[in-house]
């Protein structure tokens, strides 16, 4: 039917008047029928389901239609059919699709399409395989070694299995001579991603740890164990540094000459950083190994150590020495456990509050404030360079000035360098920075912390860094401004305990999505990020479950040969009837006729076409029933009267014998 027609067009009557009077009376009906609504429709959908690894899936929609219906499902742009595990059951009310044992390339959308003669709708399910979570990207770290106690902190692995990690089994083994013990569990229900073993060392004693993550599915393989731990001899406590040091790039010496290098803690762009712990009192330090082979790549991490002499503040980490040698430049800071602030806000065991954001954003401005006041920039505020002092305190510390410089006010200062979601107009702009520029980034940690939700990330760098340049602003506080702000003065001596707390799932997407960006685990991470976007109102996922009526070529294919499985020839599913009736009356013959494509109905009389006049009515109703009514009726008009049913495929006849008597 051409999709012009409208039964709210004012010619719309006249169109079918002029069908009714041209031609058979059933193309009024089937023009009528093709505007109403889609007569298969769905009833009760999943637009979810969640199964375990190895477990059954089973994805079911139920349809009502009055009229026979043909389904099929759609997976990776392809019909799903059987075999050893897959099997899809479909009846006219409800189709089922079973999946003995689902595995996790098992997930994913999954589109049903369902049609009956007379229109079609399809429906998607998103389908999520859980497992267990890979193990934890990295060793158990240890900081705050004293003789019976000390502190792990480890990363959490790259993929949680598709259902978040709810905690983590922390495994210690006594090593040493004469020490063959197995793993044991030290805790089984550690929430975070760091833990303070407190009893069960020794003085002098020699351990190696690790740690499993677990979710609802299970739990995880190991992760790589640590170095061998050697607990202090009693009585001796490592002491946080109270006092500033002014650092004077040691060239005599090499870090090795004073430290003990351990594991990698993390990478970027200027090099490497390690775990340290000095030689003499096994402080335990983190090392910044530059890769600088060029006399420029040494110049800039001469200077960023330099400048660590002007940033002596609490929120700020210390350098803590320097080694600059022939092969290496090294940097040595204060170790920080605590790990990324926002990693530890979406911790089930920790409060989110108004307060507690007031809280961090007011420390985060501290920190800044005195760089700003020695005219230093940062130029690189991120949530990853803000990280939490120790596992349970609400104190942090602002880390890496990489991309940190002096303003000098006779030359402008332009940089190229930032991460577009945090980064300030000016500096796409190529236009001269300030001490403004940080404050935007701040603005956007302030924003993010708040709602868990980024306020210029796009679909890539390009489209978040328009959308950075599209910005309207009017003005940017200063950092005494931001901190004298009645929004923080009204929530510093409010008690976080009183407030509401603050969602944390969209600051757990925000993570996910971060980390999904640093790590290359792309096909795992595109199915996740699916599931995660579907979840939220979808409008950005590609694959929004619903009643999606945009037709991809595969649903169109399925369409087709959906329409060919409804075809039938055509069939006499009511039989007519021999009847006798006397003179005069109203006779109806009637029969009720199947087959697709609709069958063509001529009626025969003995061997004559019955030719439709003001008392021989033919009635073909799209449901099949078909009644030749014969008014007035006469002797002549006895006889055999046949009805002929034919479409493409096939005809079927059906008489009776009607006498009529006086
Ligand atoms: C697929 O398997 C189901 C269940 O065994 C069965 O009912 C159905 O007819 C099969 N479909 C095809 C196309 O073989
Ligand atoms: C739906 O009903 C029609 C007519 O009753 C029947 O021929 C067809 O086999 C049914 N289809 C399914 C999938 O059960
Ligand atoms: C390097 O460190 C060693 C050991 O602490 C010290 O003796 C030496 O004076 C330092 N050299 C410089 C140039 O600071
Ligand atoms: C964390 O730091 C706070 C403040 O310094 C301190 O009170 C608390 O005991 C520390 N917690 C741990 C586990 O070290
Ligand atoms: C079709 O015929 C059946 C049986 O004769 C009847 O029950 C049904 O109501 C008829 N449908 C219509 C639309 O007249």
């Amino acid at each position: 039917m051409p999709k012009v027609l409208d039964k709210h067009m004012p010619q719309f009557n006249d169109i079918v008047i002029f069908l009714k009077t041209l031609c058979y009376s059933r193309m009024t009906e089937m023009l009528l029928q093709s505007l109403a609504e889609p007569s298969v429709q769905f009833e009760e959908l999943p637009e979810q389901v969640e199964v375990r690894v190895g477990e059954k899936a089973k994805l079911q929609c139920s349809f009502t239609s009055s009229l026979p219906v043909a389904s099929c499902w759609i997976h990776n742009k392809q019909k799903v059919v059987n075999d050893s595990r897959i099997q899809v059951e479909s009846s006219n009310q409800s189709t089922t699709l079973l999946i003995a044992e689902a595995h996790p390339n098992d997930a994913g959308s999954y589109t049903v399409v369902v049609r009956d003669r007379r229109g079609s709708a399809q429906h998607s399910i998103v389908l999520s395989v859980i497992d267990r979570p890979q193990p934890p990207a990295s060793c158990p770290v240890i900081s705050q070694l004293s003789s019976t106690s000390l502190v792990l902190s480890w990363s959490g692995p790259c993929y949680d299995g598709g259902s978040v990690v709810t905690g983590y089994v922390v495994e210690v083994k006594r090593v040493g001579p004469g020490k063959a013990e197995d793993w044991s569990e030290l805790t089984g229900r550690c929430r975070s991603t760091s833990y303070r073993v407190r009893s069960g060392l020794e003085p002098q004693g020699e351990y190696h740890f690790r740690v499993r993550a677990y979710n609802t599915v299970g739990v995880s393989e190991p992760s790589q164990e640590s170095d061998t731990i050697r607990m202090d001899t009693a009585g001796g406590e490592v002491e946080e540094p109270q006092s500033y040091v002014d650092i004077t790039i040691n060239t005599t010496n090499k870090v090795t000459d004073h430290y003990n290098v351990l594991e990698k803690l993390g990478v970027g762009k200027f090099g490497q950083v390690f775990r340290l712990t000095h030689k003499e009192t096994g402080r335990v330090c983190a090392g910044k190994f530059y890769k600088a082979r060029g006399s420029r790549d040494k110049a800039a991490a001469r200077k960023e150590i330099e400048l660590m002499n002007h940033l002596h503040h609490p929120k700020l980490v210390q350098c803590l020495g320097a080694y600059d040698s022939r092969s290496e430049i090294v940097m040595v800071m204060e170790y920080i456990a605590g790990g990324e602030l926002f990693e530890r806000i979406v911790d089930d065991n920790f409060e989110h509050t108004e307060p507690t954001s007031v809280r961090y954003m007011q420390q985060i401005l501290e920190g800044i404030q005195y760089m700003h006041q020695q005219s230093i920039v940062h130029l690189d505020l991120k949530p990853e360079n803000i990280v939490c002092v120790n596992s349970t305190g609400t104190l942090i510390k602002i880390i890496d000035f990489g991309l940190a410089s002096s303003l000098d006010p006779n030359t402008p200062l332009k940089v190229m360098h930032g991460t577009p979601e945090f980064v300030a107009p000016e500096v796409i702009g190529f236009e001269p920075v300030g001490l403004a520029t940080d404050m935007w980034s701040i603005g956007v940690i302030c924003y993010i912390l708040l709602s868990g939700e980024s306020p210029f990330q796009g679909n890539s760098d390009d489209e978040t860094l328009a959308l950075v340049t599209a910005a309207k602003w009017e003005r940017r506080l200063s950092c005494e401004k931001a901190l004298a702000h009645p929004w923080m003065a009204a929530f510093v001596s409010a008690d976080p305990r009183t407030t509401k707390s603050l969602s944390k799932e969209k600051m757990k997407k925000f993570l996910a999505k971060q980390k999904w960006k640093k790590t290359g685990k792309a096909l795992l991470a595109l199915k996740r990020m699916a599931h995660l976007s579907s979840k939220s109102d979808g409008s950005e996922s590609p694959t929004s479950p619903g009643e999606d009526q945009t037709l991809t070529p595969e649903t169109e294919h399925a369409l087709k040969s959906l329409e060919e499985q409804l075809q039938s020839e055509p069939r006499f599913s009511q039989a007519l009837k021999d009847i006798t009736q006397p003179q005069g009356t109203t006779v109806r013959l009637i029969c009720h006729i199947q087959g697709y494509p609709d069958p063509e109905v001529l009626w025969l009389h003995g061997e004559e076409p019955v030719e439709e006049s003001s008392s021989r009515q033919i009635d073909y109703q799209d449901d099949g029933n078909c009644t030749l009514v014969l008014s007035d009726v006469q002797e002549s008009d006895s006889g055999v009267y046949t009805c002929k049913a034919t479409n493409s495929l096939g005809e079927a006849l059906c008489s009776c014998k009607l006498k009529v008597g006086p």
